[in-house]
């Protein structure tokens, strides 16, 4: 799917520059045609030289560079390429990107391109939650900027969270998608997924059986038929699917956030099991057995993330699918919760403990919208994903 395609590759300037050595090679190997730019930071962690004998192109680094303006001109090298990737993407250039500022040679050619742009952002991650940064994200998602990471996980200064630029295949998997062509092409679809955990204190949570498996499989087959597929996952049981566009959270409260950071979108599936209820003042310390009595535990609901966005008055999308997860009465109570919700299509699914279906590889849905109930036959979760992504590109073409 990368053959022959032209990718312009913008390197800023941070220590996960190593890994994108081992990019370019994963991108050559598929046929891509690399075409390196690197920030004059880029060039203190990774030579430029690497770079151009990677690529096997010449490599671009400045802006005032006037043979390179007589050869191509700043505006055709932005504009020839079939992608445009930034990685590792910087704080810093996330940044200009987001204000628009052109004083080099990568913030120049980000502002002047008409081709899709992929970044893979990498940075400390109290960089990475700084509320400058997650405004900047907020403007780059609603400039159609496409994310892959940063993943969780151990970072080169020590600490540990999100902020790691993501495996140069995660990368590969996030363009092919992205190249990929199909009835969803050019459409926005996020998809919640997964259970979430509601701290008690430090060591303790309440969750619940989700496995993540149907809101994954959802993702895979939304993104295969060309989907640009934001996937909010609570700490799920299976990894999360390539070529989409991850956001993990924890807590209910932190999937909603996500959610409405990651608007606009054409559409919307709720597939997460969300905890109706958290601990009200979850203890900052570890609770201790006492002599005086059983700790109490008050509850405070969740806010409905799903009734949130099928309910909002402005840039609500297009179509707004909710699951129901219930254990008797299910068309009576599904149909129910679509209307007190607000969504188009609620898909509803029997979660008694004899179905198996909760944690298990298939699922048994009734899909209920306007036009009535239909009735799904039992089938493997990534059947049930595909015929619902399906139903899904019909309903937005
Ligand atoms: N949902 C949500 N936010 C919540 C609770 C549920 O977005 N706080 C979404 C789920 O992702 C699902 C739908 O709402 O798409 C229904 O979830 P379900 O657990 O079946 O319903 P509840 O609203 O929890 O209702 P009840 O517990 O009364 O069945």
């Amino acid at each position: 799917m990368l053959r022959s395609k032209k990718i312009l590759l913008i390197i800023g300037g941070g220590i996960a520059a190593y890994k994108t050595l081992d990019l370019i090679r994963r991108l050559r190997e598929r046929g891509a045609d690399v075409t390196p730019v690197m920030t004059h930071a880029a060039a203190e962690f990774v030579t430029p030289l690497s770079v151009s004998a990677l690529t096997g192109n010449k490599l671009y680094r400045d802006l005032f560079d006037l043979t390179d303006e007589a050869e191509m001109g700043h505006i055709q090298l932005s504009r020839s390429a079939d992608i445009v990737l930034v990685a590792p993407a910087t704080a810093d250039l996330m940044a200009k990107m987001a204000q628009g500022l052109a004083n080099d040679l990568a913030s120049t050619l980000l502002l002047a391109t008409d081709t899709p742009v992929t970044i893979a952002p990498a940075m400390n991650v109290r960089m990475w939650e700084h509320p400058a940064t997650q405004r900047n994200i907020a403007t780059l998602r609603g400039d159609g900027v496409r994310f892959v990471g940063p993943n969780d996980g151990d970072m080169a200064c020590g600490e540990f969270g999100p902020g790691r630029m993501a495996e140069p295949l995660e990368i590969v998997a996030a363009l092919e998608a992205q190249l990929a062509d199909g009835p969803l092409k050019g459409k926005h679809v996020l998809v919640t997924s997964g259970p979430t955990h509601e701290p008690i204190d430090p060591v303790r949570y309440i969750a619940n059986r989700s496995s993540g498996a149907q809101g994954t499989a959802l993702a895979t087959a939304l993104a295969a038929l060309g989907a640009q597929v934001t996937f909010v996952t609570g700490p799920a049981d299976v990894p999360p699917p390539g070529g989409v566009t991850v956001v993990p959270v924890q807590t209910a409260q932190q999937m909603l956030e996500a959610v409405q950071a990651a608007l606009p979108a054409d559409a919307a599936i709720f597939a997460a099991a969300v905890a109706d209820w958290r601990v009200e003042g979850a203890s900052a310390r570890k609770l201790k057995k006492s002599k005086d009595g059983l700790p109490t535990l008050n509850f405070a609901e969740n806010p409905d993330i799903l009734a949130t966005v099928a309910q909002m008055e402005k840039g609500r999308p297009d179509l707004v699918v909710g699951f129901a997860a219930e254990t008797n009465d299910v068309i009576a109570n599904a149909t129910a919760k679509r209307k007190r919700k607000g969504c188009d299509w609620i898909v509803a699914n029997d979660v008694s403990p004899e179905t198996g279906i909760m944690g298990g590889s298939e699922n048994a849905v009734h899909l209920i919208s306007d036009d009535g109930v239909e009735d799904w036959p039992r089938m493997p979760k990534d059947q049930v994903a595909a015929r619902l992504a399906a139903r899904l590109a019909q309903a937005l073409s």
